[in-house]
């Protein structure tokens, strides 16, 4: 499968490095904005230097605090004054010095249950952004901060968790948190979280080299999925749908590739030719074994997709076409990471369309996730009610 993927790392050398790089994109922000400002942060313990760097003069005396709002991406269901508290957390290092505190704009814990909060922290944004839908071309906030977990959560958006799913609700109440502190939390949602002009993932630490590596190898996980392009929504529900495996094509990248996307170099093609391969030899294993599966990748070239068909006609191609504004105002609205501008455009300047003599499964991106998947399984003649039987099609 065909799209576009952006993302974009940036490696420093320690934490304190790490804060000034997040604080100087925040300010990039807030300078090319002239109008009201909306920063949506975090909580955790990855974004304590940054704030903390903020309230520092050379960062305080350049920010126009009067037009700068600061609301949370997720919040821990405990009292405005309790230590886990994410927004209290803010307010003591820097807000509560800083900000007027009308600016301030946490998500509120004295209610009965997360949920009533989750109602009224929507409400708020809502009445902030002056609509109760999303536009793609304006989006709720300037910057949204985000970390990661050890499990690959977001926000408080666990694995496997139906707050993931969520596409009407701007908030929601978590009843169980997954990992520490095990309190009820509440949370904004993929869409909410992804109206934003940049996404800012802080990450730092030995410990979370682990999860790292698994989010930017393309695991299916809450990390990876705020970042995701609309391929990996396709391939997983089409997959789904035929009782297929999914996979997710960058999972398959050498552990040097790896390295050089964490530390924000291009690929070139001699580093993408064994990936491809890696990718081809697992189509041929699953087969072998009599299984089927769909495999999302980002093949933007002929030479690409010639590797991972290699001759089998039993190997299709399932191209998700779409015109590039199209593909940037979803990129925004839906699962903005970190858009540097220019990078969809030479994705779309590298993109050799697949032509007939490929015969590819061609569909339109301009529908929803089920029409699409309809749209495929159409073109492919086949019906999810005997997938399992029919060896027909096999990626
Ligand atoms: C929270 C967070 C959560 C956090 C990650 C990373 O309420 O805990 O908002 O999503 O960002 O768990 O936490 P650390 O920065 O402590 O590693």
């Amino acid at each position: 499968m065909a799209a576009s993927d952006n993302r974009h790392v940036i490696t420093v050398p320690d934490a304190k490095a790490l804060a000034k790089a997040a604080a100087d994109r925040i300010m990039a922000r807030i300078a090319a904005n002239g109008d009201r400002v909306a920063i949506c942060l975090t909580g955790g313990s990855s974004p304590e230097q940054l704030y903390q760097l903020l309230a520092t003069d050379a960062y305080r005396s350049r920010i126009p605090w009067d037009r700068v709002h600061w609301f949370i991406g997720d919040e821990r269901f405990v009292p405005a004054d309790d230590p886990r508290n994410n927004m209290g957390m803010a307010r003591r290092i820097f807000l509560d010095l800083c900000a007027p505190a009308s600016n301030v704009r946490p998500i509120p814990t004295d209610t009965a249950q997360p949920q009533e909060a989750a109602r009224r922290y929507e409400k708020e944004l809502q009445s902030f952004y002056g609509a109760d839908g999303l536009d793609s071309n304006r989006p709720l906030f300037d910057v949204v901060l985000m970390g990661v977990g050890p499990d690959g959560h977001t926000a408080s958006l666990f694995p496997n968790d139906p707050a993931l799913e969520e596409t009407d609700y701007w908030v929601v109440g978590v009843p169980k948190a997954h990992v520490e502190p095990f309190v009820p939390r509440v949370t904004l949602t993929v869409p909410v979280l992804g109206s934003c002009r940049e996404m800012l993932f802080e990450v730092s630490g030995s410990d979370k080299r682990a999860i790292l590596t698994r989010v930017l190898a393309g695991e299916n996980l809450p990390a990876k999925g705020v970042s995701g392009s609309g391929k990996s929504t396709i391939g997983d529900r089409l997959a789904e749908r035929l009782g297929w495996k999914y996979e997710d094509g960058d999972k398959f990248h050498p552990a040097s590739n790896v390295a050089k996307m964490s530390a924000g170099q291009p690929l070139t093609d001699e580093d993408r030719w064994p990936w491809l391969r890696a990718i081809a030899d697992e189509i041929d294993r699953i087969c072998k074994a009599g299984e089927h599966v769909v495999i999302a990748s980002s093949a933007l070239k002929r030479a690409y997709r010639d590797i991972l068909v290699h001759g089998q006609p039993d190997i299709r191609i399932i191209y998700l076409k779409g015109p590039q504004d199209l593909i940037a105002s979803r990129l925004a609205l839906r699962k903005n990471h970190f858009m540097p501008p220019g990078l969809l455009e030479s994705q779309f300047r590298t993109l050799e369309p697949p032509d007939s003599s490929e015969n590819p499964v061609t569909v339109s991106i301009d529908d929803s996730v089920e029409t699409i998947v309809d749209d495929i399984l159409r073109q492919l003649g086949l019906n999810p009610a005997d997938s399992g039987t029919n060896s027909g099609n096999r990626s």
